[in-house]
């Protein structure tokens, strides 16, 4: 076992994530990138409480996915191989998120992430819901219990990303629909391109994403997660970046050097942002529909922890798969919704998909495990 868990810090350090460096050096005609920005040196403990292996493991959770990369996880510990995974009411997005389901659904991706991480190194994560409402701060207890380590690749974590253009037409294969079922248990549903429903959520989608650009409380709070510059991406190593939204080339030099958060408020720019969602709405093979079924803190933790389990799959398979939530957030959309479908039918995540030629390399930033860890 000891053996093993040596090898998973040596992995870890060999994937290069987490080096230290500062990626000063970079000038402003580039943007950082996740590799740029890299963890603090995790083969020396954090505190007296975390050890490197901790470290390595709350790392790895670290990557899952949040709604505008807000990164809405603490963790405390609470003695060694006991710890809380939180809510931090300073992520929330209370906008576009008003009752924390997305924020706790990202929660449940983090805790997938632990726990998948903890694995290879020869834990069992257990975890409780201790949360008994969605703005309660504690919000999953977890216990590390040593077990046997499985050969789960992290790979799969530390190259998942989400990625925007670029998606082919193809139709989703039989098989990958298959294999990104399983984690679902039944949840799942796939609507090909051209089909009425995939066409109703495709202008859906558009339209509630034109509603919330054009709402002024939720364009303000994307504003304040927008992080444009390279100084303020070192800063908080958090939010969207200008790679992160695929801005490129010439176009990102000029959004990172004259374009400021606030221009987001403007009329221009929101119509330039509705347009481009159009157009990639447009593309790719169809959408897929995670549904639970309850809306309960550990309905969310468990689709959270599934939707995660799934999006790991989807790079060794070419498929991109991209959330977009508007749909969910604005009260047209979800007004709409439940005017179309039984009560019983609860969409969690409406996520556009298809296969790419070219998968990139991630590049959304993470903050350091210290800046989220609590003693
Ligand atoms: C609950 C949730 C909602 C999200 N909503 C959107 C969305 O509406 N549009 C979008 O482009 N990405 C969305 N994302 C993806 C995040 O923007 C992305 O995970 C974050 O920027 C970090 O990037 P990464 O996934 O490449 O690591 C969402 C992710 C989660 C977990």
């Amino acid at each position: 076992m000891k053996i093993n868990r040596r090898r998973f810090l040596k992995r870890t350090l060999a994937a290069g994530s987490l080096a230290v460096g500062t990626g000063s050096l970079l000038s402003a005609c580039s943007s950082f990138r996740r590799a740029d920005l890299p963890d603090q040196d995790l083969s020396k403990p954090i505190s007296a409480q975390l050890d490197p292996i901790s470290g390595a493991i709350l790392y790895h959770a670290s990557l899952a996915p949040s709604g505008h990369n807000a990164q809405p996880w603490f963790v405390r510990i609470v003695q060694k191989n006991e710890w809380v995974i939180g809510l931090d009411p300073q992520r929330r997005l209370s906008e576009v998120d008003p009752d924390n389901r997305e924020a706790l659904l990202s929660i449940g991706a983090f805790a997938e992430n632990l726990a998948l991480a903890a694995g290879t190194c020869g834990f069992q994560a257990e975890m409780r819901i201790i949360a008994e409402n969605p703005f309660q701060q504690d919000i999953i207890k977890v216990s590390l219990k040593p077990t046997r380590p499985n050969d789960y690749p992290l790979e799969r974590l530390t190259r998942r990303m989400t990625v925007k253009q670029g998606y082919l037409a193809d139709e989703i294969k039989k098989e990958d629909f298959r294999a990104l079922s399983e984690p679902l248990a039944g949840r799942l549903f796939y609507f090909p391109k051209g089909t009425e429903h995939a066409n109703c959520i495709e202008e859906g989608a558009i339209e509630n994403f034109r509603i919330q650009a054009n709402r002024d409380n939720a364009q303000q709070e994307l504003v304040r997660w927008v992080r444009l510059s390279n100084k303020d991406a070192e800063r908080y190593r958090d939010g969207l970046t200008v790679e992160g939204m695929e801005i490129r080339g010439f176009k990102g030099w000029f959004v990172r050097n004259f374009i400021k958060p606030q221009d987001f408020m403007k009329p221009s720019f929101r119509k330039q942002s509705v347009d481009l969602t159009a157009k990639l709405a447009q593309q790719g093979g169809g959408w897929l529909v995670i549904t639970s079924e309850g809306q309960t803190v550990a309905d969310l933790i468990d689709s959270g922890r599934r939707f995660e389990r799934m999006t790991l799959l989807a790079r060794e398979r070419k498929l991109a798969i991209q959330p977009m939530t508007q749909y969910l957030e604005e009260k047209e959309g979800l007004e709409q919704i439940a005017a179309d479908h039984a009560a019983s039918v609860i969409p969690q995540f409406i996520l556009r998909v298809g296969y790419l030629k070219n998968y990139p390399d991630p590049v959304s930033l993470r903050r350091p495990v210290s800046w989220f860890v609590r003693s």
